[in-house]
C-alpha cells in the first residue's frame, strides 16, 4: 500500500486553499531518494506559502513544508541507503518543489544531510530551518571575528524561531545576549534560554533620525529587517557586525551609509536556502554539540498536519513562541 497523508495546496481564482489529503507515491516528483518523513516544522516562510503570499510557489497542487527529517526508504543514489537518518532544509523544497508536510518526500541526494549521531528527527526539526539559519548567522559573526567577551550581542525577533535558537546558541558560546522582543511576557522564557538583558522592540523600530547612536552592540542577529535593522546599524560598536537573517518587520532597509563609513561596521547577509553542503554539515554538527537539548525541547510545541492552517496565521502575526514541530503521522 503506497497511500499516505499530506497537506495539499490548491489554487482557484488566485486563492490558495489547503487540506489534508490522501496521496500516493506515484504523485511525488521525480528524485533519487524516497524519504519516510516523520517530522517537519512551521517556519515564517511556511506561513507565507500556506496563505499563498509572495508567489513563492510556482505550480499547484503543491505540498508545502520547507524542511523535514526522516529515514531513507529507498535510494538509487550511491550516497544514501534505506535506513539512513536524514534532514533537509532549503533548496526551494516546499516552495518550487514538494516539501515536508507529507509522510513521504522524494528529493535529490545532494539536498540531504545525515542526522548527527544522537540527534532525533524531532529534535532536528525543533531546530529546523530557523535554528540552522541562527547557526549560519553565528558562524558568519565568528568569521567576522566575534569572540566571547567582546561585548553585548543583540538578538532581534528574539521570541521567534530564529531568535530563540540564536539566544540559546550565543549564550551557550559565552556571549552576553540582549534580547529585543515586543512580548514582555516572553522575558522569563528568553532568560531561561540565556538572555541577560532585554530591549523593547518598539524602541528599535522607530525610523532612523540620527545616522549614529551610542555604540551598544558588539554584534547582532536580526530577523526583523526594515527600521529595526537600520537602527541596529546605527548602534553597532566600532567594527561590529550584524547578521541579517529575516524580514518579519519588513523587507525595506531605510538606512544611511554613515555607520559603514565612520564605524566600519559590517552587514552580513545570511541565506540558508542555498547554503553549500560542507557548510551545512558543519552547522548541523555544531548544532548537535553546542545547543543544550533541554533548552531546545523547552522551546517546542508539537502539532499535527491538520493544525497547520491555524498556526500559519499565527506565525505571520508574530504570535508563535519558539519553534513549532509538525508530527506528520496522525
Ligand atoms: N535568511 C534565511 O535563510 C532565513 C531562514 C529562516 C527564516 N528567515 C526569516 O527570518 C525571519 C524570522 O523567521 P522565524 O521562523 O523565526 O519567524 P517567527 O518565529 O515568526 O519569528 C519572528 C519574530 O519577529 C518578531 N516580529 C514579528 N513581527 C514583527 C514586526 N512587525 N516588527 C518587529 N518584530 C516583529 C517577533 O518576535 P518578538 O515577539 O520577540 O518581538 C516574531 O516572533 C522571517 O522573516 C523569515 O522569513 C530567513
Amino acid at each position: 500500500m503506497d497511500a499516505f497523508k499530506g497537506i495539499l495546496l490548491r489554487e482557484q481564482d488566485r486563492k490558495v486553499s489547503s487540506a489534508v489529503e490522501t496521496l500516493t507515491r506515484d504523485q511525488l516528483p521525480p528524485g533519487d531518494v524516497l524519504v519516510r518523513v516523520s517530522h517537519s516544522t512551521l517556519n515564517y516562510k511556511d506561513g507565507m506559502v500556506l496563505n499563498g503570499i509572495g508567489r513563492l510557489v510556482k505550480t499547484y497542487p503543491h505540498v508545502p513544508g520547507v524542511d523535514f527529517a526522516g529515514v531513507v526508504e529507498a535510494s538509487t543514489s550511491p550516497d544514501w541507503r534505506a535506513g539512513d537518518r536524514v534532514v533537509l532544509t532549503g533548496w526551494r523544497v516546499g516552495e518550487w518543489r514538494w516539501g515536508g508536510y507529507a509522510q513521504y518526500a522524494r528529493v535529490r541526494p545532494e539536498w540531504l544531510v545525515r542526522l548527527p549521531d544522537g540527534m532525533t528527527a524531532e529534535r532536528a526539526m525543533a531546530i529546523g530551518t530557523a535554528g540552522f539559519t541562527s547557526m549560519l548567522a553565528v558562524m558568519a559573526l565568528e568569521r567576522h571575528g566575534l569572540k566571547p567577551g567582546d561585548g553585548d550581542v543583540l538578538v532581534t525577533g528574539a521570541a521567534g524561531g530564529v531568535g530563540s535558537v540564536a539566544v540559546a546558541l550565543l549564550a551557550k558560546l559565552g556571549h552576553r545576549v540582549v534580547a529585543a522582543t515586543g512580548r514582555p511576557e516572553t522575558h522569563e522564557y528568553l532568560a531561561g534560554l540565556g538572555a541577560s538583558g532585554f530591549v523593547d522592540r518598539a524602541e528599535l523600530a522607530q525610523p532612523v533620525t540620527r545616522p549614529l547612536q551610542s555604540e551598544r552592540w558588539a554584534a547582532a542577529v536580526d530577523s526583523v529587517g526594515s527600521t529595526t535593522l537600520a537602527t541596529v546599524l546605527t548602534q553597532l560598536r566600532y567594527r561590529g557586525a550584524v547578521a541579517a537573517c529575516g524580514l518579519a518587520g519588513g523587507a525595506d532597509l531605510p538606512a544611511s551609509v554613515i555607520p559603514f563609513l565612520l564605524r566600519g561596521v559590517a552587514l552580513l547577509g545570511i541565506d540558508s536556502v542555498l547554503s553549500p553542503l560542507p557548510e551545512r554539515r558543519i552547522a548541523w554538527d555544531r548544532l548537535a554539540r553546542e545547543l543544550d537539548p533541554a533548552l531546545i525541547d523547552g522551546m517546542v510545541q508539537v502539532i499535527g498536519l491538520g493544525d497547520l492552517p491555524a498556526y500559519a496565521d499565527r506565525i505571520l502575526k508574530g504570535q508563535v513562541r519558539g519553534r513549532i514541530v509538525v508530527d506528520v503521522n496522525p
